[in-house]
């Protein structure tokens, strides 16, 4: 599905909410549930790991509620890794032909990529959003970003469907390929898919803030570890590469010719990102005891604990993430 927006507001609107779309029991008000709107995405022990709409099957993939997304933009702005955008500026200016740039945001969500990028970058800019969720689509189209870093126009347009299915063909013309949060819930065969697409069509890739598999939670409790060991193993299933996405990304590309840099893109969490940090636990903690029920007892008191210094501005959590740069060699068809 192609779709081209066209007024942009700047603020991801209210509407639809997930009050319609994200209760995962039926009759019990979204508000009164602890759903983890997306984080993770993961839910209550026992409950389905989803944020689903009423009429979605079971088999159909998790949905992301756009107020996770807009809770944690701010700290992904903060974490995103400023280090890595000049080696991209440098490749950006010695694309063929000035035509403008042409970026593919795989998995986009509500737009926070291009709403943090758009402005770093020179020169006009036409976006090409990609998540297979039309709802979060729709929100992408209407907070897009305005204009780049000099001024010049930016433009968007939406496409639905799977970027694991991404063939260098999609990819013809495009300057850059970006990713945010993407990559951990993708599978090995994915992210060689993306790779390839990347690769195939010349193109740079910069895929940010895949999780790290490592948070530290100051003050520490002895069951830290226990949770986060289990919260991965969460994050592995079904063949989801979880914490192994960077390190599998970054073989896939360097395979394929391309020069890869890493850079550490952490959530650094304290009491000014408490609504975060409290979504963030209850989601992390959730995924933990789906994957190991035997916690369930010590991990519900561990979770109150937590989400009362959460509360009393006392918690501070690290939520490591990396943020990955791959420098295919260009083919020259580039735009
Ligand atoms: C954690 S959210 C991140 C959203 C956004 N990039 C951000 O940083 O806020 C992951 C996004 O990827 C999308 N997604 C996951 N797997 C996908 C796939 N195979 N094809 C298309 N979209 C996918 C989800 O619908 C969701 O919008």
């Amino acid at each position: 599905m192609r779709k081209t927006a066209t007024k942009q507001s700047g603020k991801i609107p209210a509407q639809p909410g997930p009050r319609e779309v994200a209760s995962v029991n039926p009759g019990v008000p979204a508000e009164a549930e602890s759903v983890i709107p997306g984080a993770g995405p993961s839910t209550r022990p026992g409950e389905r790991p989803t944020v689903r709409l009423r009429d979605a099957g079971p088999d159909d993939a998790p949905r992301y509620a756009p107020e996770w997304l807009e809770l944690r933009e701010g700290p992904d702005a903060a974490a995103r890794a400023a280090d890595l955008l000049d080696p991209l500026r440098i490749r950006l200016a010695n694309l063929p032909g000035k035509a403008g740039l042409v970026i593919h945001d795989l998995g986009c969500g509500t737009g926070s990529m291009g709403r943090w990028l758009a402005s770093r970058l020179d020169g006009p800019q036409h976006w090409i959003l990609h998540d297979r969720d039309p709802y979060l689509l729709h929100f992408a189209a209407v907070a897009s970003p305005r204009s780049a870093a000099d001024g010049s126009r930016v433009t968007v347009e939406t496409r639905r469907g799977d970027v694991g299915l991404l063939t260098p063909d999609a990819l013809a013309g495009a300057s850059l390929v970006t990713a945010s949060a993407l990559l951990d819930v993708l599978t090995r065969e994915e992210i060689d898919t993306l790779a390839a697409a990347c690769t195939g069509a010349g193109c740079p890739a910069l895929l940010t803030l895949s999780v790290a598999g490592r948070v530290e939670l100051t003050p520490a409790d002895p069951l830290d570890e226990e949770i986060a060991d289990a919260f991965n193993a969460h994050q592995r299933r079904g063949g989801l590469l979880g914490p192994d996405a960077v390190t599998v990304a970054c073989e896939a590309f360097s395979e394929r010719g391309a020069t890869v840099r890493l850079h550490p893109s952490a959530w650094r969490l304290g009491p000014a990102e408490s609504a975060l940090t409290a979504q963030w636990l209850r989601g992390w903690v959730g995924a933990a005891v789906e994957e190991r029920p035997e916690l369930k007892e010590r991990a519900e008191r561990y979770l109150q604990d937590r989400l009362e210094a959460c509360r009393a501005g006392e918690l501070k959590v690290v939520v490591h993430h990396s943020d990955l740069l791959a420098l295919s060699r260009p083919t020259g068809g580039a735009s």
